[in-house]
């Protein structure tokens, strides 16, 4: 099945993403491995090739720039790379509270969460069902189901991401394409660094809770080959985001802001 076939990972220099690289090019996939980091993809291109015959194509982009997915977008089509699967990966959140935050790099994350991952789901979209064949998956988190103090707008873009992923895998179905939203629980990355909220030892986010990466990716690349509408990584995290269906919105909330305030 993966014979000469490609998959495409934006945020594949670490974390979840260079998982899913790792994965799929066991798997036997051509890889086009995308962040802003030319010197990290570079790393992660030699330390997979291993004299292997698959081709891994670096292409350093900002995904939170003006542009950048139909930039990316030009690029592939300019190296004649069309990926047969689509992982909208790459993400970062923000901690604390939201008018504290720096309204530019707050747009930028929206930039990167949402508007990159719309445009990149549209452009490589139209040309699966062209072909009427195709995977996408894309990444959002369990703060989609439920409204998040102080990972406000994070949380929302991640409801944004589920919600859009879920319509557009209703629509590209009747072409033979598949688009599947992976929603991780707290997962050992670098995301907690980059968020703020740092390698806390206890609470909700410590260090001991959360999931592995490598398993993380595994159940992604497992439901979107059993073409699953969406999934939530590990049991307690499916529990916990099952659960807010049947409390009352102001409870969840109240009981978010508890839990995210001091992480
Ligand atoms: N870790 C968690 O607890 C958790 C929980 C729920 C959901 N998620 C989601 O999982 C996804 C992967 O996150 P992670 O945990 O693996 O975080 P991570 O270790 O920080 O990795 C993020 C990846 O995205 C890339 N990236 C960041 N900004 C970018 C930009 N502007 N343009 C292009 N690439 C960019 C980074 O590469 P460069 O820095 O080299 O650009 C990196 O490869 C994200 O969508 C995140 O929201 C994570």
């Amino acid at each position: 099945m993966s014979e000469n076939q490609t998959v495409l990972i934006t945020g594949a220099s670490g974390g979840i993403g260079l998982e899913f690289a790792k994965i799929f090019f066991s798997k036997g996939y051509n890889l086009i491995l995308i962040s802003r980091d030319r010197q990290k993809l570079q790393e992660v291109k030699e330390s997979l090739t291993n004299g292997s015959s698959q081709s891994i194509a670096i292409i350093p982009c900002d995904l939170s720039q003006d542009k950048s997915a139909q930039n990316l977008y030009n690029q592939c089509k300019a190296d004649e790379l069309a990926p047969d699967i689509l992982v909208n990966n790459a993400g970062f959140g923000m901690h604390g509270e939201h008018v504290d935050l720096s309204v530019s790099e707050v747009e930028n994350m929206i930039n990167l969460n949402i508007l990159s991952l719309t445009s990149l789901c549209g452009l490589f979209g139209r040309d699966m069902k062209k072909r009427k064949s195709g995977f996408i998956l894309n990444v959002a988190s369990t703060g989609a189901y439920q409204p998040t103090p102080y990972h406000g707008a994070y949380a929302a873009t991640k409801s944004y991401v589920l919600n859009f992923s879920e319509a557009l895998a209703k629509e590209l179905e009747d072409y033979g394409v598949t688009v599947t939203c992976l929603s991780p629980g707290a997962t050992d990355t670098d995301f907690f660094i980059r968020s703020g909220i740092g390698d806390v030892m206890t609470g909700f986010f410590a260090k001991k809770r959360r999931m592995d990466a490598k398993k993380v990716a595994e159940l992604g690349v497992s439901a979107l080959f059993s073409k699953k509408l969406s999934t939530i990584a590990g049991l307690t995290n499916k529990i916990l985001a099952w659960s807010n269906r049947f409390a009352p919105r102001a409870m969840v909330a109240g009981l978010s802001k508890i839990l995210m305030k001091n992480p």
